[in-house]
C-alpha cells in the first residue's frame, strides 16, 4: 500500500520546485521570523554584544535542536545575515572526509557562519577535527604515512558554526559542550502559523480569506515547513478548481483530497498508530519494532512521525517502548 507522506525527510525530496520554492520564503531577518521569540531574544543580545565589541568580536558556536520544519536552516540564514557575515552552508553526510573538512575550514574567513546541517551524522574522524577548530580555531593535521608523519598546527579564522540536528541525544557530549548557544526550537501556535501562512499567500500573491487561513493553521502541525506546503496544494486546488482565491469551501476540499484529518495527521501517521494498537493494544512496543510494522527506518520515525504525535499526546514513550493512548486511540475511532 503506497501511502502519501506529508512530511518527509528533505534528503528524500528530489523537487527542485520545491526547493526553490521554500527557499523564496525563508525570512532573512529577525523580524521577519515569525514565533520562538525566547530564542531570538536570546540570539539578538548575543549578536548586539558582538557588533558592540567590534573587530575580533565572533559569535558563540550556536547548536538548534527540534523536530524538522520548524525553522533551523533558515534561522541559522538569519543570524548571518544579522550579523552581516557570509554563511557557508554544508552538512553532517556530507563531509566524507577529515580532508573535507579542512579543505571547508581552511577557506572561511574572519566572522564567517558555517553552518552545519545534521550535525549529529558527522563521522567521528571529522568530529575530532572539529573539536580543536571550534576550541582554539585552530586545525591539527598530519602529514605523511608511517614513521615519517608529522603532525601540524594551523591556525583559522575566528568563526561561528551553527549546528542543527534533530536530536541532542545522538550527539557527542565533546561536541555539544563546545556550543556557547544550545537551543530547542519549539512548535509553534496556531496564531504564529497563520501569520505564517499569511505572509507565504502575500509573497505567493493569492488571496486567502481569514476563515481558511484558521483552517489551514489547525491543520498544519505547529510547524512552517508543513503549513507553506499546505498553502501551495491549496492554492493548487483554488487555480484549477475555483478563481484562485482560497476560501473554506476550496481548503477543507483540497485537505480532504490530501486525506489531512482536523490534527493535521496524513494517512501515514494514523496507519502507524492503527498498527501501534491492533498488535500492541496497550503494551508498550519498541521502535524497531514499529519500524518493521511500517516499513521505515526507525530514524524516519523518531525524527518524523514521532515528534508531533507526542506533542498531540497520541501516543507515549516510555522506556519499554511507545504506546498509543487513549486519546490516539479516540482519534482513530473518529477517523
Ligand atoms: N519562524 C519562521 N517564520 C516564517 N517562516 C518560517 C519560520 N521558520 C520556518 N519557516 C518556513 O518554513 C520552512 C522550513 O524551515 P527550515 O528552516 O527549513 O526548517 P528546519 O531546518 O528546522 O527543518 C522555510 O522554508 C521557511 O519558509
Ligand atoms: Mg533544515
Amino acid at each position: 500500500m503506497a501511502i502519501e507522506r506529508l512530511v518527509e525527510p528533505t534528503s528524500a525530496r528530489e523537487d527542485a520546485e520545491e526547493e526553490r520554492i521554500e527557499k523564496s520564503l525563508r525570512p532573512l531577518t529577525f523580524d521577519e521570523y515569525i514565533g520562538q521569540t525566547h530564542l531570538k531574544s536570546n540570539l539578538k543580545l548575543a549578536i548586539d554584544a558582538v557588533k558592540k565589541r567590534g573587530k575580533g568580536g565572533v559569535l558563540d558556536h550556536v547548536l538548534l535542536f527540534g523536530p524538522p520544519g520548524l525553522g533551523k536552516t533558515t534561522m541559522a540564514g538569519v543570524i548571518a545575515h544579522e550579523l552581516g557575515a557570509s554563511l557557508r552552508v554544508t552538512s553532517g553526510p556530507a563531509i566524507e572526509r577529515a580532508g573535507d573538512l579542512a579543505s571547508i575550514l581552511t577557506n572561511l574567513k574572519d566572522g564567517d557562519v558555517l553552518f552545519i546541517d545534521e550535525i549529529h551524522r558527522l563521522k567521528r574522524a571529522v568530529e575530532e577535527i572539529l573539536y580543536s577548530a571550534m576550541e582554539d580555531y585552530k586545525l591539527d593535521i598530519v602529514i605523511g604515512k608511517g614513521p615519517a608523519a608529522r603532525s601540524m598546527r594551523l591556525d583559522l579564522p575566528k568563526f561561528t558554526v551553527i549546528g542543527a540536528t534533530t536530536r541532542t541525544g545522538s550527539l557527542a557530549g565533546p561536541l555539544r559542550d563546545r556550543f556557547g548557544i544550545i537551543h530547542r526550537l519549539e512548535y509553534y501556535k496556531e496564531p504564529e502559523i497563520e501569520q505564517i501562512i499569511s505572509r507565504t499567500s502575500k509573497i505567493l500573491g493569492t488571496e486567502i480569506r481569514p476563515e481558511a487561513l484558521e483552517l489551514l493553521a489547525s491543520r498544519s502541525r505547529l510547524t512552517p515547513r508543513i503549513a507553506n506546503r499546505l498553502f501551495r496544494r491549496v492554492r493548487d486546488y483554488a487555480d484549477v478548481n475555483g478563481d484562485g482565491i482560497v476560501d473554506t469551501v476550496v481548503a477543507e476540499k483540497a485537505l480532504d483530497l490530501m486525506e489531512i484529518d482536523y490534527l493535521g495527521l496524513d494517512p501515514a501517521d494514523r496507519n502507524m498508530l492503527r498498527l501501534m494498537w491492533e498488535n500492541y493494544g496497550d503494551r508498550p512496543v519498541g521502535l524497531s519494532t514499529i519500524a518493521a510494522l511500517t516499513g521505515d527506518e526507525t530514524t524516519t520515525i523518531e525524527d518524523f512521525y514521532e515528534p508531533y504525535l507526542l506533542q498531540m499526546g497520541l501516543i507515549t514513550r516510555t522506556p519499554k517502548g511507545r504506546m498509543i493512548t487513549e486519546k490516539g486511540k479516540k482519534h482513530l475511532q473518529k477517523s
